[in-house]
C-alpha cells in the first residue's frame, strides 16, 4: 500500500498544506519545529484513529482554529481509495467518504511507526515491549484484537471481584473463561515470535532474537485445562493481593543481541537493531498480508552513525517509507523540505 498524497488542514502548526509522496523513499526535512513529526502524526492518525504522541485529540487541533481535517489518497495494487479524518469535538474516520472503522481501514492502510524519541522504552520497559509486540500481532492477525479485547474485559470483571474480596468459588467461572482466551493469546504470540525470529535470521547476518517470557509458565503442552488449574493455584494469592497475578497481560519479551540483552548495548546499537526488528516485521507483514505497510520513521538518523545510515537507506526495497530528519540526504527518491514559518 502506498500513500500518494495527503491534504492537511488545521492540524498542529499546519494551516493548510498538501504533500505528494514517492512510492519508495521519501524524506521530509527541515528545521526543528518545522512540522515534520506533525505530518507523520497526521498519516498515523488515518491508520489508527489516534496520535502516537498525545492521548487528547484536541491537542492536535491548530491553536487558531477549532477543527482539523486530513485526507489521503491510498493506492493498493490497482485500487485507489481515499481515507479521511475530521475532528471537532469527536474524531471521525471515512473510507471513500463513508464513515468507517479501524478494522476496515486497516485492510487498505496500515502504517508502522518508528520514533527516535522513545525507542529506548521499547527495549527497556516491559509494558512498552509488550505493547510493541501486540501492535505487530494486530497488524498480521485480525483475530488477535478480538481475543485480546475479550480477555481484557474478562480480566476487568475478575479484578472487580478480587477488589470486592470475593471467594475462590466465585472466581472459578472467570478463570474458566479466561483460561480459554489465555491459551489462544499465548499460542498466537508464540507463533508470531517464532515467525519474526525466523524472518530476522533469514534477513540479517546478526545474532538478534526476541525471547518470549509468558507469565503463565509450564513445561507441559498448554491446554485450557492446564491453564485453568494454574490460574486456580494462584487464587489464594490473588485473593490476598486483590488482583490478578498471572496472565498474558503480564507477559514479558526481551530482545537479545549475541545472547546479551539489547538493553545493555549503546544507544546507537539499540536503535539500529530495533530498526532491524521493525524491518523484519515489515517483511513478515508482506509475506502474510501480500502487501507492504507504509513505514514512518521519525528522526531516522539521530543516534545512528553514517555506516548504519547507509545500510538503512540502502535497504527498504519496494516498500514506501516516509522518514523525517533535520538533515538532507540525496539518496531518497523524494525530498520534501519544510520551511518554518516565522
Ligand atoms: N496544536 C498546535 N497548534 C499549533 N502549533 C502546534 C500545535 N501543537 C504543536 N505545535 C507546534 O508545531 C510545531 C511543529 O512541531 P513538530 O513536532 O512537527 O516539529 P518537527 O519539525 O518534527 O521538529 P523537530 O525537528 O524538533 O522534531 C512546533 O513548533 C510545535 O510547537
Ligand atoms: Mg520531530
Amino acid at each position: 500500500m502506498i500513500i500518494s498524497s495527503i491534504n492537511i488542514s488545521g492540524f498542529r502548526n499546519i494551516d493548510h498544506s498538501e504533500f505528494f509522496f514517492h512510492s519508495n523513499k521519501n524524506l521530509i526535512h527541515g528545521l526543528n519545529g518545522a512540522g515534520k513529526t506533525s505530518i507523520l502524526e497526521a498519516i498515523f492518525l488515518l491508520s489508527f484513529g489516534k496520535s502516537f504522541i498525545c492521548k487528547k485529540k484536541s491537542e492536535m487541533v491548530n491553536r487558531n482554529v477549532n477543527q482539523f481535517f486530513i485526507r489521503a489518497n491510498i493506492t493498493q495494487e490497482h485500487l485507489s481509495n481515499t481515507i479521511s479524518s475530521s475532528y471537532s469535538n469527536r474524531l471521525h474516520l471515512f473510507l471513500d467518504e463513508k464513515k468507517s472503522g479501524l478494522l476496515e481501514i486497516n485492510r487498505y492502510f496500515y502504517t508502522v511507526l518508528f520514533s527516535s524519541s522513545d525507542y529506548n522504552l521499547y527495549i527497556e520497559s516491559k509494558p512498552y515491549t509488550r505493547k510493541m509486540i501486540d501492535r505487530f500481532v494486530f497488524g498480521v492477525d485480525s483475530l488477535y484484537i478480538n481475543h485480546l479485547l475479550s480477555y481484557n474485559s474478562a480480566l476487568r470483571q475478575k479484578n472487580c471481584l478480587l477488589k470486592l474480596n470475593r471467594t475462590i468459588h466465585e472466581l472459578r467461572s472467570w478463570n474458566r473463561t479466561i483460561s480459554a482466551l489465555c491459551r489462544r493469546i499465548i499460542d498466537i504470540k508464540m507463533r508470531f515470535i517464532d515467525q519474526l525470529n525466523n524472518e530476522i535470521r533469514n534477513k540479517f547476518a546478526v545474532n538478534l532474537d526476541i525471547r518470549y517470557n509468558p507469565s503463565i509458565k509450564t513445561d507441559q503442552n498448554l491446554s485450557d485445562d492446564l491453564i485453568f488449574s494454574l490460574l486456580e493455584d494462584h487464587s489464594p494469592l490473588e485473593i490476598k493481593f486483590r488482583r490478578s497475578l498471572i496472565g498474558p497481560h503480564l507477559d514479558g519479551f526481551e530482545i537479545f543481541l549475541n545472547d546479551h540483552p539489547l538493553r545493555f548495548y549503546s544507544s546507537g546499537e539499540k536503535k539500529f537493531h530495533l530498526l532491524l526488528i521493525y524491518i523484519a516485521f515489515i517483511e513478515l507483514f508482506k509475506k502474510l498480508k501480500k502487501d507492504y505497510p507504509v513505514f514512518l520513521l521519525d528522526d531516522f538518523d539521530t543516534a545512528i552513525d553514517s555506516r548504519n545510515i547507509e545500510i538503512l537507506t540502502g535497504y527498504y526495497p519496494k516498500m514506501q517509507i516516509i522518514a523525517t530528519s533535520v538533515n538532507r540526504y540525496d539518496s531518497f527518491n523524494r525530498l520534501i523540505e519544510l520551511h518554518k514559518e516565522k
